[in-house]
């Protein structure tokens, strides 16, 4: 067993060969003056069991280069398996198309990683689960749910209702609320145009009640940030937020920070920048 990483999250890397008691494999990303990458595998892995920890979070595209070439590498250096961890899976909105001459990205990346050489890929939280099909190697999708469940047991808030922020993450919010014991509610919203959310009603009791909400990615904030208003709008008397994903692009952390919502439940799928952190993000690690 050999795992490796690339640039994209080290420290998660560092954390789950740790958790193994086994070495972080010796490889270095390299940029040509002219901004290709190389990669080096400074040791054999001819035979081996190789696993490659390397989310496609933002910068997505170099990090999606990464990945490829140090699969192509290991490869052709005669691993015996190559398994790609992608914790949080890039271009996955992308997964469908939803007007005339849309691409597919979650397939082409899909295609890609697969063509350069990988065996199987472990993931998080698919942005749909459908993509797991677009591999034609064994996919291990593997849920956010139980991590964020047991940071609320373990905290013990009493009057709880689940928040779903859309119809496309209710059975994310169900496999929670079961986890805690909670009821469920669902915000029932419209997306004009990417980036931009808008509220339109709310299914389900949430009048006097703590609100945990849960989806799968944090963004800009704007999905979260409105939804929380509106619940603390119409009666709830506390908003909690979590999510696998913490992508945090553009105004997120203004919006998080200036927000009603409590406490930001993330996890490490994504590294957070510490200088970006603001105190009511915790951080719950995947390793
Ligand atoms: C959308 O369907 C996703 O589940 C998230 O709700 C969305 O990506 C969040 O984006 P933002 O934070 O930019 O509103």
């Amino acid at each position: 067993l050999k795992i490796f990483c690339g640039n994209a999250n080290r420290a998660l890397a560092e954390e789950i060969v740790d958790y193994l008691g086994v070495p972080l494999g010796e490889a270095k990303v390299k940029r040509f003056q002219d901004g290709e990458t190389t990669i080096a595998i400074d040791e054999s892995v001819r035979g081996a069991d190789v696993f490659v920890v390397q989310p496609t979070c933002n910068p997505t595209n170099d990090n999606i280069m990464e990945l490829l070439i140090m699969i192509d590498a290991l490869k052709r250096a005669s691993a015996s398996r190559i398994t790609p961890v992608i914790p949080y899976y890039g271009y996955a909105r992308q997964e469908r198309k939803s007007k005339a001459r849309d691409p597919i990205t979650a397939k082409l990346v899909a295609n890609l990683i697969t063509t350069a050489g990988a065996d199987r890929v472990v993931t998080m939280d698919l942005h749909a689960p459908a993509i797991q099909g677009f591999f034609d190697i064994p996919v291990d999708h593997l849920p956010g749910v139980p991590i964020l469940a047991e940071y609320f047991k373990v905290k013990g808030l009493d009057n709880v209702v689940v928040v779903s922020p859309d119809h496309g993450g209710v059975q994310r919010a169900r496999n929670l609320a079961e986890r805690i014991g909670a009821p469920l509610a669902i915000i029932d919203k419209r997306r004009p145009e990417p980036n931009v959310s808008e509220i339109m009603n709310v299914i389900g009791d949430i009048e006097g009640k703590r609100v945990i909400m849960i989806d799968d990615i944090i963004d800009t904030a704007g999905t979260i940030t409105q939804g929380a208003q509106v619940l603390m709008d119409r009666g709830a008397i506390e908003v909690y937020a979590c999510c696998t994903h913490p992508v945090l692009s553009g105004p997120a952390f203004e919006r998080l920070e200036k927000s009603v919502i409590k406490e930001v439940i993330i996890t490490n799928t994504i590294p957070v920048h510490p200088e970006k952190m603001i105190p009511k993000i915790k951080t719950l690690s995947v390793a």
